[in-house]
């Protein structure tokens, strides 16, 4: 227990006194979550301090807490083994079944955990970048091919698409892919070459089907013929390729790289909206019912003042999503974070006001990592 300013009050906090007039009529019980309605109406009626719990680490924080080492292991383990095969490149035939059972595990992993999955795909660093993206763009496209229906042998061929998709980059000298300076014009057309390299690879390899060597090859493919390496449009476009093309380039965008900041998942899906003329609409829309308007990783600001980062996607409620409530309004750190689902009635005055900008969400990331 202990004693909280109400200025300082989140919603999702529980009371741990009654709080009575001063006549003993009893206004609210111990026990009451505060809501950003009771906090009003607590500044109202002229309480300045009252007695809370510490907050209580919720079930399902418990639940993901508990499921969390091992789907970090299996992420991890995929990053490892896509980089033990990739870095082999032309030396070595590919292990198909591991890899497609590695696909089968994340692939059941998202049925399972996906706010999780989705968490900890957000979380970037500047190490192994490659790897953990072409990782990340798997667990992207198998999350769109759910939302779209895919069939379940279509959703492993799209998963395996996915995580070769940049295979040929592994040509390329690590001083083009990783310069921080723009690009000269032949270095730009030797990274323009990497889906030629993966196609190469694969079917030096053998073992792939026509529509994951598709899928691989166009991914760089755009709707109005400006992409990669053929140029070709629409329906021309196979479904895995503009599959690709979407998580890739998102997962690109909230990317720190040498040569760019990150950007946060808010704008991120902004950035893939406003360009329909370069991805399938379809796709777009199926990505957005997944990720909902504001994706798992945005720090957003509440119409309460406090500032929270989104944990979990209400399906259906695009713009309530489960969140973890960091900073109280005064922009005071809280230890522990609180979480509380918008989507639950009452929080129903409680809702976004705006996303951060990068550098603010980078500033607050930093504080909550520590
Ligand atoms: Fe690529």
């Amino acid at each position: 227990m202990k004693l909280a300013q109400v200025s300082a009050l989140v919603p999702g906090m529980i009371l741990a006194k009654d709080l009575l007039q001063r006549n003993g009529i009893l206004l609210v019980n111990k026990g009451t979550v505060l809501t950003a309605e009771l906090i009003t109406k607590l500044k109202f009626w002229g309480f300045y301090e009252v007695e809370i719990e510490e907050p209580p680490i919720s079930l399902k924080d418990q639940q993901e807490a508990a499921v969390a080492p091992q789907i970090a292991a299996a992420h991890d383990r995929v990053v490892g083994i896509t980089e033990n095969i990739m870095s082999a490149g032309e030396s070595k035939d590919i292990d198909t079944n591991l890899l497609r059972g590695m696909i089968g595990d994340l692939d059941s992993q998202i049925d399972l955990n996906t706010n999780v999955l989705l968490n900890l795909s957000h979380i970037k660093t500047h190490d192994n970048y490659l790897f953990s993206h072409v990782t990340n763009v798997a667990i992207l496209a198998m999350i769109i091919g759910k939302e779209m229906k895919l069939s379940e042998v279509e959703q492993k061929e799209l998963g395996l698409a996915a995580l070769l998709h940049d295979f040929g980059m592994t040509r390329i000298s690590n001083s083009i892919y990783d310069k921080s300076q723009p690009l000269s014009p032949d270095e730009w057309m030797e990274i323009k070459r990497h889906p030629d390299y993966s196609m190469e690879l694969l079917k030096q390899s053998g073992g792939f089907s026509e529509a994951v060597l598709r899928g691989v090859y166009e991914h760089h493919e755009r709707i109005d013929g400006s992409g990669y390496p053929k140029g070709i449009k629409g329906q021309d476009i196979c479904l895995f390729g503009k599959i690709v093309a979407v998580a890739d380039v998102y997962d690109a965008c909230i990317s720190p790289r040498k040569h760019r900041k990150r950007m946060t998942p808010y704008d991120a899906l902004k950035n893939l909206l406003g360009q329909p003329h370069l991805f399938d609409i379809q796709i777009l829309k199926s990505f957005v019912s997944c990720m909902a308007i504001y994706p798992i990783g945005s720090f957003v600001k509440l119409n309460t003042g406090q500032t929270a980062k989104v944990i979990g996607i209400n399906h259906g409620a695009p713009f309530r999503p489960e969140i973890r409530i960091y900073l109280d309004q005064n922009g005071e750190l809280l230890k522990p974070p609180i979480r509380i689902n918008l989507f639950e009635p009452q929080y129903i005055q409680t809702y976004i006001q705006t996303t951060l900008e990068s550098q603010e969400a980078e500033e607050i990331f930093d504080l909550i990592e520590k």
